[in-house]
């Protein structure tokens, strides 16, 4: 398909009245990404000139979360049907009435590329005015049915408006349509909206083009579940289950090993690298990337994380905006805060939080500690409960700590502070001040013994009360 021969609507202005929720249905997310947007990528991967898109309940929202993509957006204000939203964007495709017209619904998420090019294959073949894809249902429920005379199709019915008899046609319609423009602006201004809901049905086209005399094929789609039109919270889980599973073979396919991948979610545009190994729910989000030899989980949320070659996330991390070098090790039950690099080999271990911190290579903080703004050198060790004091109630401070330093347990750093190349810090100190290079800081109280005071105590407390036994006789 050249891309001058295609172009294509996708409908979107619908609210979703039963989603029963204050967002519009198309931006409701499904494996990270607005429901919508899988139909957008989809049907971009065709190349249609332009791509429309149709946009009105919550359209400042919806084209905010399409900004940037390269599709033209068309207000359908009130949307009064789909019908109606094709009409919307009529002058648009008219302009090229050459190109076949791609139309298809906001809300079938889990319709393939390979689907597209059948159903407009078969179009071709046809030589049809429109062709529908279909889904052949043994639960046919709210779909509008197809009715079939021969090869063509006479009309489509919603369910609503359906007899008994019509009801009991398992081939529904998809929602997905290929149309010949010219014969297309021809019926469209025919449409009425005499049916159960009061709206201009898309799907009465089909009546009208027949009634001119053209010809209206369908096919059927090879996997009936592509046609899983999301209208309600159920359906919305069902189409992300089928397309978290669908996501998940394609990363195994390709090489990286995922264990138990029904409780996993890889979003859309996480990457995992072949040898990768992803462990029990552990969800990946955002931009996240997984190199080659690198263990994710399990119960790993990553999202907007860039792991390196062979590093282990261990159970139970969080990780946002972060990078984690070949090698290292997180966690378990750490959380990595936007702006950290954890380097080649560093090791951060339980109960640690990082922000916008630098960890050197083969740094360590392996226990209790709260790292924040702070610049690690190489080969540094942060001892259990280390704690930067980075913020003074008005404003952030950095701490460095360069190569080779040892910081005892229980250390605070009160940033802004610097502790010099292999100093020592002794455990439990307040460092408030730079400690030099190759120096001991101890910076807390020195420890007082006082021999036989238990002993003491317990005496004067025991003469104390024979004495004011003594007063009361
Ligand atoms: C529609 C079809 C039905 C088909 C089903 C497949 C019609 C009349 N019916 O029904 O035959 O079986 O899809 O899933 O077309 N939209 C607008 N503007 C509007 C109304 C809707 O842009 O005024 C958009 C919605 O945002 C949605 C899509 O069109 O993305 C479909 O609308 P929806 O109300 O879900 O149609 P269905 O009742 O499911
Ligand atoms: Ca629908």
């Amino acid at each position: 398909m050249t891309k001058a021969r295609l172009q294509a609507v996708i409908l979107a202005a619908g609210k979703g009245t039963r989603m029963k929720s204050a967002r519009a249905k198309v931006l409701h997310p499904v494996l990270g990404v607005p429901l919508v947007d899988h139909v957008v990528r989809t049907v971009q991967s065709l190349q249609p000139d332009p791509l429309m898109l149709v946009v009105g309940h919550q359209a400042d929202a919806v084209e905010a979360a399409f900004s940037g993509r390269g599709l033209e957006f068309v207000r359908q204000d009130p949307p009064l049907g789909t019908g109606h939203a094709l009409l919307a964007a009529r002058e648009r495709y008219a302009a090229h009435p050459d190109r076949t017209l791609l139309v298809v619904n906001g809300d079938v998420p889990l319709l393939r590329r390979e689907t597209l090019s059948a159903l407009l294959e078969a179009h071709r073949r046809a030589a049809a005015a429109a062709t529908l894809l279909t889904a052949l249902l043994d639960e046919p429920e709210a779909y509008g049915r197809v009715l079939r005379d021969g090869d063509g199709v006479r009309a489509v019915v919603e369910a609503r408006d359906a007899s008994a008899d019509e009801l009991k046609v398992r081939e529904i319609n998809a929602g997905i349509y290929a149309f010949e423009v010219a014969p297309l602006l021809e019926v469209l201004g025919a449409l009425r909206p005499q049916n159960a809901q009061g709206e201009l049905y898309l799907t009465d086209v089909v009546r009208l083009l027949r009634a001119r005399g053209a010809s209206v094929a369908a096919v059927a789609a090879a996997d009936p579940r592509e046609a899983l039109g999301v209208n309600t919270g159920a359906e919305l889980a069902e189409a992300a289950r089928l397309l978290r599973r669908r996501r998940n073979e394609s990363v195994m396919a390709a090489g990286a090993s995922l264990e138990d991948p029904d409780t996993i979610h890889i979003g859309l545009d996480v990457t995992v690298e072949p040898d990768a190994t992803i462990l029990p729910f552990t969800i990946l989000e955002g931009k996240t990337a997984v190199a080659a030899g690198a263990c994710i989980g399990p119960f790993a949320r990553l999202v907007d994380a860039r792991v390196g070659a062979g590093a282990q996330i261990l159970d139970h991390c969080l990780l946002r905006e972060c990078v984690v070098d070949a090698g290292a090790s997180v966690g378990p039950f750490a959380h990595i805060r936007p702006e950290s690099h954890i380097g080649p080999r560093a090791k951060v271990g339980n109960f640690v939080e990082l922000k916008k911190t630098h960890l050197g290579e083969g740094s360590k903080a392996p226990h209790l500690s709260y790292i924040g703004d702070a610049t690690v050198g190489p080969a540094v060790n942060i001892g259990a409960g280390t704690i930067t004091c980075n913020y003074d109630g008005t404003a952030k401070h950095p701490t460095h700590i360069e190569a080779g330093a040892f910081i005892g347990s229980d250390t605070t750093l009160v940033a802004p502070v610097t502790v010099g190349e292999g100093a020592y810090i002794g455990a439990g100190s307040a460092i408030t001040e730079d400690v030099p290079a190759g120096a001991l800081a101890l910076g807390r109280a020195r420890q007082v013994v006082k021999e036989g005071w238990v002993e003491a105590r317990r005496k004067a407390a025991a003469g104390a009360a024979s004495t004011a036994h003594g007063r009361k006789a």
